[in-house]
């Protein structure tokens, strides 16, 4: 093991299904690289088909035994799950940087906001009510119950390698689902020590079921999941185009889908905000992670008359932050995830200054090389450029400059994407105007941060279906069932 963990036991290298941790049916093993230094952590089963059906029928054994547990009694072994995940914050934070190349304090962040889906699904799980229905005859009664949907699937990215798996399996657990999660296969050690830890709280076994593959393996993976008909329910994070193949595939069995997609978020600083807050959420809109979120901000307006002010500021924010491997103090920038991920980000970086874009701000990268990135402030953009239209998932930060409300709005909405949106104003009006004419799933006003487990978070348009987190979130795992009691006196 490369990584020194105060708990050894979490380095898990074996895929978890049913009460077993296992090799891959075909006994090949795939290397798992750390983006700052492109050394090798360790290698995971690079597993296929075959496993990925073994592991869906320990999932659909241990279904009657999850479902039959009493809400009170599941919802506690969620909360003991969440206290060994929060008392095991620095271990997982120090896996989480390590695969994934984010600043050691942003891993602490996933980890407590990861945890965070176990205790409101823990409480959620308790609440799951349905409903009575005033009937339509005297001798009628009608009740709806929800019930869990059955076996349930989750394919997660590598951005939150703790965080999207939490996120999907607190509310598939809290429903009484089993699950079968693929991870990414950039960050597979999170989520084994994840499952480590669940089965130190008591969670049965074939519960949570984690099979790990490789890029090649994983199409097969998905693919499978899709097509198995004792899958109920899917719930992916990850690019539109491969959330729209799943879809297709899913298709065939009639499952219940959610997608949390691709975004272009836009990021709006009306003449009216405050600039000094709006720059300050800039920069967590934008540079947390180096830019890999799905909520990023993908694209600035800024209104004429505070434009070079706010361009000044964000500047020289920018200037000063810290690139380097996340495991050493003070980063405040990791490197991208890997050398594709880089060449994508300077591509359209690339494409940017070829069409009149003019660099403002380039961080600092000293003698880093491989996958660092600096972090980028770009003027003179327009929507001709590449990068007004596809999500950037990297630390550059386009500027639009606009005229007026009407116009921004046009321009906001003018992308196939539909996520998050931010924006910075002072006037009340203005603020329930813009949030309710911006399409997206999420509105963030005078802040750059808007997650929370608490919240419904998803997107409209080809940012994706359904909703995660939140009393929303459960939906995903239930189904309803209509029960008509007759003949009554
Ligand atoms: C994502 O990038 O998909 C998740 C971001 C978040 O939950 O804040």
């Amino acid at each position: 093991m490369v990584l020194k963990l105060s708990d050894g036991t979490l380095f898990q290298s074996k895929a978890l299904i049913g009460e077993n941790v296992c090799e891959s049916s075909s006994g090949s093993r795939v290397e798992v690289l750390d983006p700052a230094t492109s050394q090798v952590l360790g290698t995971v089963p690079e597993m296929d088909s075959t496993d990925t059906q073994v592991a869906i029928s320990e999932a659909a054994k241990a279904l009657p035994i999850w479902r039959d547990i009493p809400a009170g009694a599941r919802s506690e072994l969620l909360l003991t799950w969440y206290q060994l995940v929060l008392d095991a914050s620095e271990d997982l934070a120090t896996l989480i940087t390590a695969e994934c190349g984010k600043p050691k304090v942003e891993s602490l962040g996933e980890v407590a906001y990861a945890a965070s889906f176990l205790k409101w699904y823990a409480e959620e799980a308790t609440r799951a009510y349905g409903d009575i229905i005033p009937p339509h005859q005297p001798d009628k009664r009608l009740l709806v119950i929800k019930q869990p949907v059955g076996v349930a699937a989750a394919i997660t990215p590598w951005n939150f390698p703790a965080a999207m798996i939490l996120r999907k399996v607190a509310a598939a657990f809290a429903a009484g689902c089993t699950m079968v999660v693929k991870p990414a296969p950039q960050t597979p050690f999170t989520a084994l020590a994840l499952g480590v830890l669940a089965g130190r709280a008591g969670i049965p076994a074939g519960v949570l079921n984690i099979v790990t593959g490789s890029i090649n393996s994983s199409l097969e993976i998905g693919s499978t999941i899709c097509k198995s008909p004792t899958v109920r329910a899917l719930s992916f994070t990850g690019s539109t185009k491969a959330g729209i193949s799943l879809a297709e595939q899913a298709a065939s069995t009639v499952k219940k889908v959610s997608l949390e997609l691709g975004g272009n978020a836009s990021f709006i600083v009306f003449d009216d905000a405050d600039i000094e807050e709006a720059v300050k959420g800039a920069l967590a809109a934008k540079f947390r992670n180096s830019g890999q979120t799905c909520v990023c901000a993908n694209r600035f307006f800024v209104q004429e008359k505070i434009h070079d002010r706010f361009v000044e500021q964000l500047t020289a924010a920018v200037k000063v932050l810290r690139v380097g491997p996340g495991n050493v103090a003070d980063v405040t920038v990791g490197p991208l995830i890997d050398a594709r991920a880089y060449k994508k980000v300077k591509g359209l970086v690339d494409d940017a200054i070829h069409c009149g874009a003019k660099i403002e701000a380039e961080g600092d990268i000293g003698a880093m090389t491989g996958n660092f990135f600096p972090p980028t402030v770009l003027t003179a953009v327009n929507s001709k450029m590449r990068l007004a239209h596809e999500e950037i998932f990297g630390p550059v930060a386009p500027i639009f400059k606009f005229k007026n409300e009407a116009d921004v709005i046009r321009l906001a909405n003018d992308t196939e994407f539909g996520l998050a949106s931010y924006f910075y104003s002072k006037d009340i009006n203005r603020c329930f105007r813009v949030a309710e004419a911006i399409e997206c799933g999420m509105v963030g006003i005078n802040t750059g941060m808007l997650s929370t487990a608490a919240a419904p978070f998803g997107g409209v348009k080809s940012s994706g279906v359904g909703r995660e987190g939140g009393r929303y979130g459960l939906d995903e795992y239930q189904e309803l069932k209509y029960i008509c009691l007759g003949g009554m006196t």
